[in-house]
């Protein structure tokens, strides 16, 4: 028999998932062209494996990928369907060429998003529900109220943030528990580490972390030579610009050497690092591949010694990074940048 996966509770209020969960995006949106049957068979592939959280949102391809969720979770075995945790964000406001046109947290909007979402997801509850971005014309008590009277009616289970700082993060959990905050973070973006991740702590608000591999820049995996698209996110990503991208990639190869004598892939000692930062932490990896996946999934199962940790450290220490994780005009819709 195999081991069970690991698992992680969400703060104090949220539920316990898998230590690893499945962020979709890629499958839908921002990364290039995906394979419709085979992100199927890569979520399958998850569930299977014991992943039981299922990232998503209603604009990452315009309901798209909450099409592919609910398509990939009707077709999953029963039980492994059963134990789906599905976190969903909201509140992009999005044209019909695929450009971003704010945010909207009013109440009433809160409400439609979910009933429509609910529908694409084929599902009378969502796990976790969550603001993309705190509205900056709607005071964040309104948004999260809003959420907390969904959770009311039985449609969501519990609140979720995402992208929010310090202040935020009391003013919200003032007004009702809150499970995680979702926000970057990675060996290469470790900005929550001065005030928001005490103020999680404190608070009792546990942590999904996104772009562990800053979107693929510390896989291992990616190169120069690697084409992208307009509506790829890394066209447009400060970190993968010219002399940025080669002083980043010279980063990955000071942790392929650690990796090697780890014994382990570059991906999975950047994953496992972020899981080594603290059991409230659950990392979201992005792959939208089976290969992809199976490799991911392997750092659930890596310890990291003291000694392995000072090698990452001396490879990639803290601001190590060249290049902002958002270009400039989506760092100012950044709460936790504030
Ligand atoms: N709240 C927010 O603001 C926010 C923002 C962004 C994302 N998210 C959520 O977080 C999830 C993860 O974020 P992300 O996609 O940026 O994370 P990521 O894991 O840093 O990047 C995913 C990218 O890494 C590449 N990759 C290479 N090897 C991989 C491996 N072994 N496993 C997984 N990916 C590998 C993928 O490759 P290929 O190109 O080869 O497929 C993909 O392009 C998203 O799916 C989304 O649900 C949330």
């Amino acid at each position: 028999m195999t081991d069970p996966f690991p698992v992680r509770t969400l703060g104090t209020t949220g539920p316990t998932v898998s230590a690893l969960g499945l962020g979709c995006m890629g499958m839908s949106a921002l990364y290039g062209e995906a394979d419709r049957a085979e992100s199927i068979a890569t979520i399958h592939a998850a569930l299977d494996a014991g992943v039981t959280l299922l990232d998503t949102g209603d604009f990452y391809g315009m309901g798209h990928n909450e099409l592919l969720v609910n398509e990939a979770l009707r077709t999953a075995r029963a039980t492994a369907r059963d134990r789906a945790v599905t976190s969903v964000k909201f509140g992009a406001l999005r044209d019909p060429d695929g450009g971003w046109s704010g945010y909207d947290g009013r109440p009433a909007a809160v409400k439609n998003f979910a009933a429509h979402s609910l529908t694409r997801l084929g599902t009378d509850h969502i796990d976790i529900y969550r603001i993309a971005r705190l509205d900056p014309d709607v005071p964040v008590e309104e948004t999260v109220g809003a959420v907390a009277e969904l959770v009311q009616a039985g449609y969501v289970r519990h609140i979720g943030l995402s992208e929010v700082g310090a202040e935020t993060l009391r003013r919200a959990a003032a007004t009702a528990p809150i499970s995680d905050l979702q926000i970057e973070y990675s060996l290469v973006s470790r900005g929550i580490e001065d005030r928001i991740l005490p103020t999680l702590r404190e608070l009792g608000i546990g942590v999904t972390a996104y772009g562990v591999l800053s979107r693929g820049l510390i896989s291992g995996h990616f190169s120069k030579d690697r084409e992208l698209g307009a509506g790829d996110f890394r066209a447009h990503s400060p970190r993968f610009q010219g002399g940025n991208l080669d002083h980043n990639l010279g980063l990955v190869e000071r942790l392929r050497e650690v990796a090697r004598a780890t014994g382990v892939t570059v991906a999975q000692l950047a994953i496992a690092w972020v899981l080594s930062r603290g059991d409230d932490i659950v990392p979201l990896v992005g792959a939208r591949r089976r290969d992809r996946l199976h490799e991911a999934l392997g750092a659930v199962h890596v310890a990291l010694g003291t000694d392995d940790l000072a090698a990452v450290q001396r490879a990639v220490p803290a601001g190590a990074a060249a290049g902002s994780r958002y270009a400039a005009a989506q760092m100012s819709a950044l709460d936790s940048e504030r």
